[in-house]
């Protein structure tokens, strides 16, 4: 624990996605601009949000605002939270059935009324450019081409373009969500890592993280992955995205650096914090994404990517 005016030997390098992801964005608004001179066709994204869940209001929101960004044409279909799931199937299946919509998503989690299985499995699969039907997880396991969920793409692709070597290395994921932890593993396999899967029956956890050369955390829980869980000089990507709302937790995870957060706090009545202890990690990880500024920005800027996909597919 740090105290105001104690000095912090930081260490790791951070590992920022906003350039990259403007520059994903720039890339794929270029293609759509060539797609809309030469074709005619521009590609269409449906998102789709039941209920009043605060945090997905912004994550579609974020989605819309991109896809204006690089010329995709959206749609934003926001239903309340007494919306069957037989009435989101009849939304699905006229998405699937309209040719003017390349990509849908739902944006999860669906209220616990809805079977979000059976909306997930709906989504025609050329279409599901969130990668969560179970024909692509599949074919993702399967090493064959597939819609891969954008999260995970998205750190691929920061660790590629920040020079992060992934063949031969030990890459540990916390976590073993459909979002995140399964499909990142199964890319980190595909690159030659000797790939471990914690979760939160795992024994010992720190013992094996610490043997890890990249570390990708996506547990949701607060500061939990500490100096202690973390390899010297480890690359270590957070995927957390929690509310901090204490003075108290933000001293004791920012350490000296905790004003600026506390000043956040004060403003908006809470600070985005990830899963890995900021402080603690700073001190022993090479590099380390940071949160919020990480791989968030990127998660977006893989879906238009995706979206320009499925256009092409579809329409060539
Ligand atoms: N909820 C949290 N992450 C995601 C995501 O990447 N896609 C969708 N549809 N829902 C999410």
């Amino acid at each position: 624990m740090y105290t105001i005016g104690q000095q912090m030997e930081t260490s790791a390098s951070l590992l920022e996605g906003g350039p990259l992801a403007a520059k994903i964005k720039q890339e794929v608004k270029a293609e759509i601009e060539e797609m809309v001179r030469t074709r005619g066709v521009r590609p269409g994204l449906a998102a789709v949000r039941v209920g009043d869940d605060p945090a997905s209001a912004v994550y579609v929101g974020n989605k819309i605002k991109a896809c204006e960004e690089v010329g995709i044409r959206s749609e934003h279909h926001a239903l309340p939270a007494t919306t069957s799931t037989a009435e989101l199937l009849d939304l699905i299946a006229s998405l699937n059935s309209r040719d003017d919509v390349d990509g849908i998503l739902t944006q999860l989690p669906l209220p616990a009324g809805i079977d979000e299985r059976a909306i997930i499995e709906a989504i025609d699969p050329a279409k599901d450019v969130d990668g969560f039907h179970p024909v692509n997880v599949g074919n993702l396991a399967l090493g064959r081409p597939a819609f891969v969920p954008c999260t995970p793409t998205g750190i691929i692709e920061l660790l590629l373009h920040s020079d992060v070597e992934i063949r031969g290395t030990r890459a540990c994921v916390v976590g073993r969500s459909q979002i995140v932890g399964r499909p990142m593993a199964q890319l980190l396999l595909q690159r030659d890592a000797t790939v471990t899967i914690c979760h939160s029956r795992t024994r010992d956890l720190a013992s094996v993280t610490r043997e890890a050369d990249l570390l990708i955390v996506a547990i949701g829980r607060t500061g939990m992955i500490g100096r202690e869980h973390i390899k010297p000089g480890a690359t270590v990507v957070d995927v957390g995205m929690n509310k901090v709302t204490d003075p108290v937790q933000v001293r004791e995870l920012f350490g000296p650096d905790a004003e600026k957060r506390l000043d956040v706090l004060s403003k908006r009545g809470f600070t985005l914090v990830g899963d890995v202890h900021p402080a603690g990690a700073a001190e022993v990880a090479g590099r380390l994404t940071p949160v919020p500024g990480g791989v968030g920005l990127l998660t977006v800027a893989m879906l238009m990517k995706n979206t320009l996909q499925a256009a092409t597919r579809r329409r060539s």
